[in-house]
Parts: C-alpha cells; structure tokens; sequence
C-alpha cells in the first residue's frame, strides 16, 4: 500500500463477450491508495475507448470488497486522481458499472459501491461508513449518496455509528439492490448480463432527490453536544448529511471541506493511532511463534474477577472448570457466571442457545484435583503472594505436564509465583481488567523463565476472548497500574495543594476521561487504597511527600465511597455532590501540613496530572517493562478510560513535546523534587529531536 507503488496488476480489465469486467486487486484490504485510485481511472478510459462494453462488472480480489481508504495517507498531501473525482467519473460513465460487493464494503469502498450504477452483494457481505470512528467523514461522496438511496435517518444513524450493516439490512433500506450467491468475477458477469438483458435495473444515485427531516439532524446534533461533547468529527457528518437535500455539487463540496476539517484535528491522528496501535500490540514475534493446545481452562476463584474470566472464557467457547474452596462461594461464582451471560442474552449481544450451550461447559468443583486435566490453569485468588505460592506449588503436583499455569495478579512478581514450581517455563501472568467479561485489555505479563509457546498461547488466548493483548515485563504494577500508581498520587497532592477533588475530576472529564480520578476511587470502593496504603506503610521512603492522609482520615469515618452512599462525594440525592465532610477533613490536613495552598486551573490541574503520567510511562518504556511506546498507549486505551481521541498518553506527550514537558518537570521540581525527576530518556529524546512515534517504528 506504498503511495509510490506502481500501478500494474492491482486494477485490471477483461472481456467476457459484451460484459467488461474490473477487478481491483489490492491486498490486504483492497484500500483505494493511489494504485487504486489512477487503476480505476485508467480502466474507465480504456473501456470507454474500446466501446464494446456493454455493462461493467466491478469487482475484487481476494478476502474482501474495498475496505475503505488507504488510512495510512491520511495527513500526507493528496495525489492525483483523488477518490470523490474516480467515484463521480464512475457515476457519470456512459456504460453502467455494478459493484459486486463481498467481504467488508467500508468507507470509500461503499463508496465506490454507491457511485456504481446498481450494487450486488454475495451472501455474508457487509457495508457501512465507519469514517467517525477515525476521527474524519465519509469524504467521497458518502453523506450525499447514501441518503439519496436510502433515507436521513437511516443514513444519519449508520454514519453516526460506524457500525457495519448486514447485507439484508443494506437491502431492505434500497443501498444495495439484490443478495446473491458465487465467486465474485462469476456474480460480476452474471450480474452484467442481466442489466444487458435489462432484468437489473441501473440508475444514477446523483439524480435521486432526499427528502429533508430537519428534526432529525437538531435532535442528532443535540444528542452528540450533550453525549460526545468532545468529538468534532460527528457533528460534521450532521452537518454534511444536512447538505444532502441540495444539489450534488453542492454538497459534494462541502463534504469535501468538512472531510478536511477533520483531517486537520489531533483527533483524527490520535483515532487512527489507535486503529493501528490495536492491531500492533500483537504485531510481534513473541505473539506469532507455536503455540500449545488449548480447549480446556481452569479458573481458580469465583469472586468477581474469576467469575468475569471465566464467563470470557465460556462465551469464547472454553471448557471451564471453576474451583472454589467453599460450596457457598462457589455457588456465588457460577450465579455471577450466569448471572453475566443472561445479561449479555438480554443487550441481544448472545443468543439464549449460545448461553445454553457455555455454561454447559462450564463445571464447578470445590476439587483442585479436577485442575489434572486441564491445559490451562487462570488463579484469580486475592493478591497475597503467601495464598498464590500455596496455590501453584499444589498446581505443579496436580497439572498435566505442558499445563499453562497463570496468575491473573494485578502487581506481583511473577518470577517469585513460578520459583514455587518446579516448571517456571510453563508460568506466566495474564492480568484481566474488571469487569474481565468486558474490559478489552489483556496484559500478557511475560516472565524471565516464560517459555516462548507459552507467551504466543497467551496471545492467541487474548485473541480468541477478543480482547486486546499487551505484552508487559514483570514489575510492581507490569504497565498499567504501575504508571496509575505514580499519576494517581499527583491529584492527592494538588488536593492537599488547593485543588477540590471535584475541580480535579471536572477538569479531566472535561479533558475527555469517562470519570475523574476521585468518582473512579468512590465507585471502586476506598477501602481498597487503605489497604494498600496500611500494607506498605513499613516501606513507605520517608523522603517521599505522603499523599494519603486525607482518604486515610476519610476511611476512618467508614466512608468508603459509593458502596457506603459517602466518600468524597454524597451519593443519597442522586447525581453526586461533594461530601461537606469529606472538604472539612481536607482543610485540616492542608493546615496541619502547612501546605502552601494556591489556586490551579483547569488547565495546571491536566497539565500535572498528564506529565506525571507521561513521566512513568517513559520510564516504563525506558526500562523495557513495555516493549514501545504504542504498547503502553493500548493499555490505557483498553483498560483505564483514556480518550480514546487523544491516542494514548504517550502519543499525546509528542503533541507536546520533550522539550516541554522537561521545562514543566523542572518547574513542578522546584515545589517537590523526589516526585518530579525528568526520565533520562525524555532527555535524550530532546538533545535528539525523536518522538515516541519514531521509537514506535525502531522497534
Ligand atoms: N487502510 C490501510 N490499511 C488497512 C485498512 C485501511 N483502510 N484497513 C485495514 N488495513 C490493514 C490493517 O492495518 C491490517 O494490516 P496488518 O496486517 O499490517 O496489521 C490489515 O489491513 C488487515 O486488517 P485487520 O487485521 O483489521 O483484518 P480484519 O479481517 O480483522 O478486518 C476490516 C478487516 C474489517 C476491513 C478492518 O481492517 C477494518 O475495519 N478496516 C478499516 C475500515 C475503515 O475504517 N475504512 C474507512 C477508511 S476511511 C475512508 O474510506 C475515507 C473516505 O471516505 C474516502
């Protein structure tokens, strides 16, 4: 998909009788990079010189339609001929072209179909618009034609959505004209010669007139204001859409305006940072070596976290062997199992007989000797390192030789968990988010003894559960929560600084997290961080500022947030508000600290709250706990409500720039220099002028 590649063979032109036959073949995805895009242009002349052509089929090679455009020439300088200029030649061609649609017809392959004179779909296909999902529009005519062939809120919604269509629904709505079945070229001369044979109609999408629904696209328009406040791409598409009641060219250019709109924002580079970045995470060697077998899988533990690994489990298809130590808790753990897949059942997310058939795969035991034959053992047990030990040192007598023995911990030491084997080969850590049956990451946490099949299982595991697989060293927290173990203490001190923890939640929410940092302790229970807080009090550095004071002091008052109806917010009237206690506890530490209190903006409070996350994001990738910078990226994308828009943290650092972020290090520095120290990488990356995106492509 190189811009510069030539052209030859990835458009061709054949004859069969009367019927020309267009076959784009392009792979992976048959994307309209510039091949395509001059290939399309120069079949479409030479048919028309020939004129012999009596209808064309237009069809591809290979696993699917056109997947869209070549995303990867997003924000380059556009080459001639440009996709909506092909796309008007195509409808204004004097011989009817039909698109023959299998696979995925996405983007600027629907759009390519749309312009065609009539579009026939091959069983299984599917088509949509999921430009919004990048940042961007459908920018080749996909706002104009679409409702012309359907209707606004139909085409409103899918545009609005990005999902992709069945091809009966395609149908019923009249954007595509007829599901068949056969090999593409087949259905594409069939199809040919049925519109020579006029049994097909043809018609130009152009000439087709919309009806206006001006209530819709407000309420649309409304909708997005009050529910994406932070995406600039969905409102355009109302706005492009709204165009469509005019004439073509009108609207064309307009659409063509807004679609370079968006180009321009940093959302459209942080969305299509994440498109590939989810499918890079995997892209490595570790992910794509022998793997092991893997149909059964025991999970030991039925509280919440094994209980949403095993439903992941069963829903993928997995026998599951649940083991709990007390019938009462395993009773509890195989309600939660049931309890989550009917509620899949009931969002019409399973069929009832796919529920059906999972849990009968699915069988508790309070026997750990029913782990023997097993090819995967998942321990989802609390996080003591005594309890996990016990717990694979009884694995190892129990499993099957080749067994993969996993520990779902949140921050041990993996190294330690396998020593208690005599097969640390076969140990490795697999970290699932909560609720696991929904949250997308996976931190495949790679020991130093971790066999390399054994990794690429977990990759393949992770692939299966279609979640999205990280690779993570081991360390105190692997990627995520050691990188949320710094950041988090940063809002604790503008607390104690001056800060409200409602100022600081405002702030990011408004930044585009889903929840603040204070709302997200209240909802997950603040007796957690007592916990931990109490645990490594003894090994607490005393040159370290301590920032817990104020949630201890709240703690105390037994107001563990959300579960207790108080925290730092009151939950009892609805919509929370700031707990009066929780503001009394925090001007008495501040005065018994003596803290310096001074006001922030909103703009200091994102400002400290993202540097000093970036700053323990670098060192991760400094000391190689993540492999690259897009590694680390996923992991907040996937498991901890980063913007999605914004790319990830460290993709969002190179908006910002090492130099910078060294400047407000230093200066940070001055009020506290244990916590604010600038990582020796963000400094080489300054003498040497590199981004983290170049450190994404060195490795
Ligand atoms: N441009 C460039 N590369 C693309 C691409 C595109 N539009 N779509 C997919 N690819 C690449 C992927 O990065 C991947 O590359 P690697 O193998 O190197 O990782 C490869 O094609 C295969 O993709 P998947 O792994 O995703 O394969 P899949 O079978 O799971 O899914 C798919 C196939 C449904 C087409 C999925 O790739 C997809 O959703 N692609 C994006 C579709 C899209 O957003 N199209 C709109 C583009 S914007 C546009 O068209 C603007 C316009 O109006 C003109």
């Amino acid at each position: 998909m190189d811009t510069a590649a030539t052209t030859d063979n990835v458009v061709t032109v054949e004859y069969v009788g009367d019927v020309a036959l267009i076959c784009i073949d392009n792979p992976p995805v048959n994307a309209t990079g510039y091949p395509v895009r001059a290939g399309l242009d120069a079949a479409l002349k030479e048919i028309t010189a020939g004129g012999t052509a009596k209808a064309i089929g237009l069809y591809c090679a290979g696993r699917t339609f056109v997947a869209g455009a070549d995303i990867r020439e997003f924000g380059k300088p556009p080459r001639e001929p440009i996709l909506p200029a092909v796309l008007n030649s195509i409808e204004q061609n004097p011989t009817p072209v039909i698109a023959v649609i299998h696979g995925t017809a996405l983007g600027g392959g629907f759009e390519l179909a749309l312009s065609s004179h009539a579009r026939v779909a091959i069983e299984g296909a599917r088509v949509g618009l999921p430009e919004v999902l990048l940042g961007i529009l459908p920018g080749a005519g996909g706002t104009q034609r679409l409702p012309r062939l359907t209707d606004i809120p139909w085409a409103l919604e899918v545009i609005l959505s990005g999902r992709q269509v069945s091809a009966a629904e395609a149908l019923e709505k009249g954007a595509i004209d007829r599901i068949t079945t056969g090999t593409p070229r087949d259905v594409a001369i069939a199809a040919a010669q049925e519109v020579i044979a006029g049994t097909l109609p043809t018609r130009r999408t152009c000439d087709l007139q919309v009806t206006p629904d001006d209530q819709v696209l407000e309420d649309a328009a409304a909708m997005l204001k009050a529910k994406q406040p932070h995406l600039f791409s969905p409102l355009k598409c109302v706005e492009a859409v709204a165009a469509s009641t005019g004439p073509l060219d009108a609207g064309l250019k307009f659409e063509r305006q807004a679609f370079f709109d968006c180009i321009e924002t940093p959302q459209r580079s942080g969305l299509i940072h994440a498109f590939f970045g989810e499918r890079a995470v995997s892209n490595i060697p570790e992910a794509k070596g022998p793997t092991r077998p893997l149909e059964s899988i025991g999970v030991i533990g039925g509280g919440t976290m094994g209980s949403g690994i095993a439903t992941a489990l069963l829903t993928a298809g997995y026998a599951v062997t649940l083991v709990e130590v007390a019938q009462d808790g395993l009773d509890r753990g195989v309600a939660t199992i049931t309890k989550n897949l009917d509620g899949a059942v009931s969002r019409g997310k399973m069929s009832a007989q796919k529920r059906d058939a999972a849990l009968s795969k699915l069988l508790p035991t309070l026997k750990m000797d029913d782990l023997a034959p097993v090819d995967m053992v998942i321990e989802a047990v609390f996080e003591e390192m005594a309890v996990k030990k016990e717990i694979f040192t009884k694995l190892d007598t129990i499993c099957k030789p080749g067994a993969i023995l996993a520990s779902n911990t949140s921050y041990l030491d993996v190294n330690e968990i396998a020593a208690a084997t005599a097969r640390p080969q076969d140990v490795i850590g697999l970290h699932f988010f909560s609720p696991a049956h929904i949250m997308r990451l996976l931190e495949i946490v790679v020991a130093d003894k971790t066999a390399a099949d054994v990794t690429a299982t977990g990759f393949l595991l992770a692939k299966k559960l279609k979640k999205v697989g990280v690779r993570a060293g081991v360390c105190d927290g692997f990627i995520g929560n050691r990188i949320l173990a710094h950041y988090r203490l940063v809002a604790d001190y503008m607390v104690l600084d001056g800060a409200s923890p409602e100022q600081i939640d405002h702030a990011l929410e408004d930044f585009g997290f889903a929840m603040g940092p204070y709302k997200v302790g209240d909802l997950a229970g603040l007796d957690i961080g007592w916990a931990t807080r109490k645990r490594k009090a003894a090994t607490r550095d005393p040159e370290q500022r301590y920032a817990g004071t104020i949630a201890d002091r709240i703690c105390e008052q037994g107001w563990f947030g959300r579960k207790t109806g108080k925290g730092y917010y009151l939950y009892d009237t609805g919509a929370p508000v700031p707990n009066p206690g929780a503001l009394r506890i925090i001007d008495d530490v501040r005065k018994e600290e003596g803290s310096l209190e001074h006001p922030f903006t909103d703009a200091d409070i994102v400002d400290r709250y993202m540097t000093a996350m970036i700053v323990e994001a670098t060192r991760v990738v400094e000391d190689g706990t993540a492999r690259r910078p897009v590694d680390v990226d996923m992991v907040f994308l996937f498991g901890y409500g980063f913007p999605r828009f914004r790319g990830g943290p460290l993709h969002y650092a190179d908006t910002i720039g090492a130099k910078t972020l060294i400047e407000r290090i230093e200066h940070y520095a001055q009020e506290d220099d244990y916590y604010w120290q600038v990582p020796a990488l963000l400094r080489k990356m300054a003498a040497d002028g590199t981004t983290f995106a170049d450190l994404n492509k060195e490795s």
